[in-house]
């Protein structure tokens, strides 16, 4: 039987808006194995979001279960599902959530300070790689959009997670890094992970697997 790197089965997730409760994941089933890119699609308020939080354990679902490398995540105490999203689960959120007073590299590095780890030489590396090294000590608060990108991609990287979860990632991209930032995500897939992109722009992920959200239902 396949591991899955990311599995979600019959998952329901119900929030309440204050007014009244709104399904917003409605039965979504998904694998991803590791080495694929793949690509869930839908306009804005289909719930990509949502999608990505439960896929890496920042929100539990109301029904339903994920699993992370053939993990069940409901079953889990808090604290070990913390750890484990902590370590195998690298997260690019849409507005890339930097600390702005941190230098670059300081920001790549803060994946790895629970542990207390000397993680300077990846992290640097990584910088590198993703074309942005000479920026290593620059304050986040002074970079442009896309090197801000980068280096949360950096970031999502330093435990050198299973599974890579990013939404909208090239909503303020311009065409030329939209097709770097494609060509990465197959190259990171290809190191060995599973890569789950949100995004309704067309430009990315024109290869990969693509999947479409409809009012929180998945169809491919
Ligand atoms: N915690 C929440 N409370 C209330 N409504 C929510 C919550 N999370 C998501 N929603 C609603 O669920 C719908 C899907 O949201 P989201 O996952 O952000 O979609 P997308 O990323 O596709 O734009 C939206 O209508 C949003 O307002
Ligand atoms: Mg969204």
């Amino acid at each position: 039987m396949t591991t899955f790197a990311l599995s979600l089965r019959d998952v329901i997730k119900r929030v309440d808006d204050g007014a009244s409760r709104r399904t917003v994941l409605d039965g979504v089933s998904l694998d991803v194995e590791s080495g694929e890119v793949v690509a869930v699609r839908g306009p804005s308020g289909s719930g990509k979001t949502t999608l990505l939080a439960v896929a890496g354990g920042m929100l539990l679902p109301t029904s339903g279960e994920v699993s992370l490398k053939g993990e069940p995540l409901s079953r889990m105490r808090d604290s070990h599902r913390t750890d484990l999203r902590r370590r195998h689960v690298g997260f690019v959120f849409q507005d890339v959530q930097l600390i702005e007073g941190m230098t670059a590299i300081e920001n790549v590095l803060l994946p790895a300070v629970p542990d207390g780890l000397d993680m300077k030489s990846r992290a640097a590396a990584l910088l590198e790689r993703f074309g942005v090294a000479a920026l290593a000590k620059t304050i986040a608060r002074k970079l442009s959009g896309g090197e801000r990108q980068r280096v949360a991609l950096a970031r999502a990287m330093l435990l050198d997670p299973a599974v890579l979860l990013l939404d909208e990632p090239s909503a303020h991209l311009d065409d030329e890094r939209v097709r770097w930032l494609d060509a990465e995500l197959e190259a990171l897939a290809k190191d060995g992970r599973a890569v789950l992109v949100a995004t309704h722009d067309p430009r990315i992920c024109s290869r990969a697997r693509g999947l479409s959200l409809d009012h929180g239902k998945l169809v491919s």
